[in-house]
């Protein structure tokens, strides 16, 4: 069993709550993982505040801790990383334990395939049945050498003399996959350059910017020049906007609802439920926009307002890849039908959230038909019910949030997972709102 083994936690919501208030969710997941890693990579002392404190994100320190990197919680949310520099990883005494972190197997892949160390990343059960070839494969090309169990987990690295860059044309709009190349692109001899089929989150390509390190940005096209040393920086997370998303669908369904989240990173590369939430006919203003450090960030205010069913454009998949779980529980509540397609990656997320989630609506009475890519849901009532999360985080949370509107209780199993990214995520809601009991 790994560290991050489920527990049996179930979550009982009961009907008629309403969200209200100023809300602030915890900070974005994939600028923590950055933050940790660059400020590692980094020469001089960086410091973090808003690092999300989830089980993922401290996969991710541990990591760096275990192969010697001083990192100090200041406060919970504030790390002072003294960076060993590009060069000053050491070899851990035991495989790193990455949880239930996609993000960090795929990034750290990457810079692990650099190392003159060996080392093994392994997961939980979810991670350890996700697809690495992804990963494996453009970093083979780089010259690293990768030992997978078919292309998953466990992998174990080998230490080689150099790598070479690559131009690498993605299959897959995936940052995860992007960014695994870039940082075992800084150790490369050449330029490493990654074209992908349409834009996934820059997050990578921001810090590294903070962190001293050029790299040219044309539409999808990235390009690295290796042997450049990250210098350290102070970093100030955003609010994640994934998180937010749960309370924005929640005030967005719910009649006469009303919050403010504050602080929320509205990257262009992420905003894809804000475009189509609107589309949907919610009601979403931006107020006070700023920049955390080369980050946009704005505080959202969200009113109810009938939502309506749209066929969501193609083009907006890869800036709400995460928000799909809460976009189907919008759809379940909006006038008419709601079409998502050119999504397949949903099927290889910490579940198959195309199959948790058609699942998981019928069973509450939405008529909902899986799409290879997709979905179809037509909006509808909402009668109470059980439904398994299988241990996914965002599965979790979007059935909790639907309970803000079903007829009866929602019971939802196996929901120890929102700690990988929402550790509060239950206090919160209720004092915002919404009848959420964890047994
Ligand atoms: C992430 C990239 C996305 C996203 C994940 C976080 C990142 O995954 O789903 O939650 O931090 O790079 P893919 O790269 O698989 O699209």
């Amino acid at each position: 069993m790994t560290m991050s083994e489920p527990k049996a936690v179930t979550y009982l919501v009961q009907p008629g709550g309403a969200l209200a208030g100023t809300l602030r969710v915890p900070g974005d997941k994939s600028i923590s993982h950055r933050a940790v890693m660059l400020a590692s990579l980094a020469q001089g002392t960086s410091e973090v505040t808003g690092f999300l404190t989830g089980e993922d994100c401290l996969c991710t320190m541990k990591a760096f801790q275990a192969m010697g990197v001083k990192i100090e919680q200041v406060a919970p949310t504030h790390l002072r990383v003294h960076g060993a520099g590009i060069d000053g990883l050491k070899a851990p005494s035991s495989p790193l334990d990455l949880g239930n972190s996609g993000t960090s197997m795929r990034l750290m892949s990457g810079l692990m395939s650099a190392q003159k160390f060996p080392s093994t990343l392994i997961g939980d059960a979810s991670l350890s049945r996700r697809p690495m070839k992804r990963i494996i494969e453009p970093l083979t090309r780089m010259g690293a050498k990768i030992d997978s169990s078919e292309g998953r987990a466990p992998l174990k690295i080998a230490p080689v003399s150099a790598l070479k860059a690559i131009r690498y044309e993605s299959p897959v709009a995936s940052a995860q996959v992007k960014s695994g190349i870039l940082l075992a692109g800084l150790y490369a001899n050449g330029t490493t350059e990654v074209n992908e089929p349409q834009k996934s989150r820059d997050h990578t390509e921001r810090m590294f910017r903070s962190f001293g390190i050029e790299i040219a940005i044309d539409g999808n096209h990235v390009a690295l020049r290796g042997g450049q040393k990250p210098r350290a920086a102070n970093v100030q997370v955003p609010a994640d906007i994934s998180s937010a998303a749960f309370y924005m669908v929640g005030a967005a369904i719910t009649p006469g609802a009303e919050i403010v989240l504050s602080d929320v990173g509205v990257n262009p590369t992420r905003t894809g439920i804000i475009d189509i939430l609107r589309a949907m006919g919610a009601e979403i203003e931006l107020v006070n926009p700023r920049d955390f450090g080369g980050e946009p960030v704005a505080d959202l205010r969200v009113r109810s307002r009938g939502l309506k069913g749209i066929q969501i454009d193609p083009a907006l998949v890869a800036s709400a890849i995460d928000e799909f779980p809460i976009i189907f529980i919008a759809a379940a509540f909006a006038r008419g039908e709601t079409v998502v397609t050119g999504a397949e990656e949903l099927r290889v997320k910490e579940s198959d959230r195309i199959r948790a989630m058609c699942d998981g609506l019928r069973a509450l009475g939405i008529s909902a038909i899986a799409l290879e890519d997709g979905m179809r849901v037509v909006g509808g009532r909402m009668r109470g019910g059980t439904v398994d999360s299988r241990g996914d985080h965002r599965i979790a949370m979007s059935f909790a949030i639907a309970g803000l509107r079903a007829e009866q209780p929602i019971k939802i199993l196996d929901c120890a997972n929102v700690n990988t990214s929402f550790p509060g995520f239950a206090e919160l809601a209720r004092g915002a709102g919404l009848r959420l009991a964890v047994s």
